[in-house]
């Protein structure tokens, strides 16, 4: 049986409100009923646990029909151990994390969690995953704002639709993705501006504004030039992603080839070769040197494979530039 600690706490949790609380202690009971022997009641709570947040999917997404594919919501499982990025950077995702599970903490002080947040920097570089970190360790839906079709498919609607937006927003707590947000974000002086762009600029700007609800609100960008200044200090945290160094290449590479990793490592050449890649082209590199490993019946992958999916990844990028 649970200890009378884990009792008092999950009784706690449930009279503080304390949803996040109440769900990790309720998954910690699970673990401990397993560990004791007590597989079948170990399963049935995990059951009662996955039930619970399934509905609370539903639940939001009877929000969605009036939104015409314009919101895509899904759980998350990631987790922040796989995100390689700088010491700084990864302490203040961890600190959106923090304040958030202690929201009512904070709440207690008149204060505030951060929770409008703007990710800035090149592509494949860990934005739309960390969003979905997000989700996945405050374990809460995740739901993706697709901008580009907000200007295109509900042209001349689109303000009223992000009102709708921002609705869902206070009704349902969640992570609120604005992926790819140059699309509404650009500077309103801009010659090529057209008047909906701007028009839903403004509103956006005045619905962030107003907005007090529990919400995570992220805007992921690849171009923070383009972003109206306006829009900065609408924000409570603006994080920059930028390409790995080596450091960071050598911990990816490391992650995802795993126990694929030949001992004697060629590690100097590997990372020249990273060099100015992105964490997602070196990770799929690395993943295309693992299925290359498999097919031809190899348990390992040596820098010399390795070393030739980078120089393909490496010939993509300067065949684009
Ligand atoms: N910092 C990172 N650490 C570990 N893996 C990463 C990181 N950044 C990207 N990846 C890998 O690359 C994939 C794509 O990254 P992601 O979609 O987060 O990039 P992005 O910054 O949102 O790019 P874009 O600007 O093009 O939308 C991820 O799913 C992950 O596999
Ligand atoms: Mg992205």
């Amino acid at each position: 049986m649970a200890t009378a600690e884990q009792i008092k706490s999950l009784i706690k949790s449930h009279y503080n409100s304390d949803k996040e609380k109440f769900h990790t202690l309720s998954l910690q009971l699970a673990a401990h009923e397993a560990k004791k022997g007590h597989t079948s009641l170990a399963h049935e709570i995990r059951d009662i646990i996955d039930k619970s947040q399934q509905n609370k999917i539903k639940s939001t997404i009877s929000f969605l029909p009036e939104l015409g594919g314009l919101v895509i919501t899904r759980t998350s499982v990631a987790k922040k151990a796989s995100l390689v990025i700088n010491t700084k950077l990864k302490d203040r995702i961890i600190r959106i994390i923090t304040e958030y599970r202690q929201q009512n903490k904070l709440k207690s002080f008149g204060l505030k969690h951060r929770r409008k947040i703007l990710l800035a920097g090149p592509p494949g570089t860990g934005k739309t995953m960390t969003a979905n970190i997000l989700a996945g360790e405050l374990n809460i839906p995740i739901h993706t704002i697709q901008v580009d079709r907000l200007l295109t498919k509900f042209m001349g609607e689109s303000s009223a639709k992000l009102r709708q937006i921002f609705e869902l927003i206070e009704k349902s707590p969640g992570v609120y993705l604005f992926d790819e947000f140059d699309a509404i974000g650009g500077e309103r002086t801009l010659e090529n501006d057209v008047g909906e762009m701007r028009r839903v600029l403004n509103s956006f700007l005045q619905f962030i504004e107003q907005d007090t609800s529990d919400s995570l609100i992220i805007a992921a960008t690849n171009n923070p030039h383009m972003l109206d200044h306006a829009l900065f200090r609408r924000f409570d945290d603006v994080l920059f992603y930028e390409r790995p160094d080596k450091e960071e290449c050598k911990q990816l590479i490391q992650n995802i080839l795993g126990t694929f990793i030949t001992n004697r490592f060629a590690w100097k050449k590997v990372l020249q070769e990273s060099e100015g890649l992105s964490h997602s082209e070196l990770s799929n590199a690395c993943q295309d040197a693992i299925k290359q490993a498999i097919l031809f019946d190899k348990k390992e992958v040596n820098a010399s494979l390795l070393l030739q999916m980078l120089q393909e990844r490496q010939g993509t990028l300067s065949a684009k530039k």
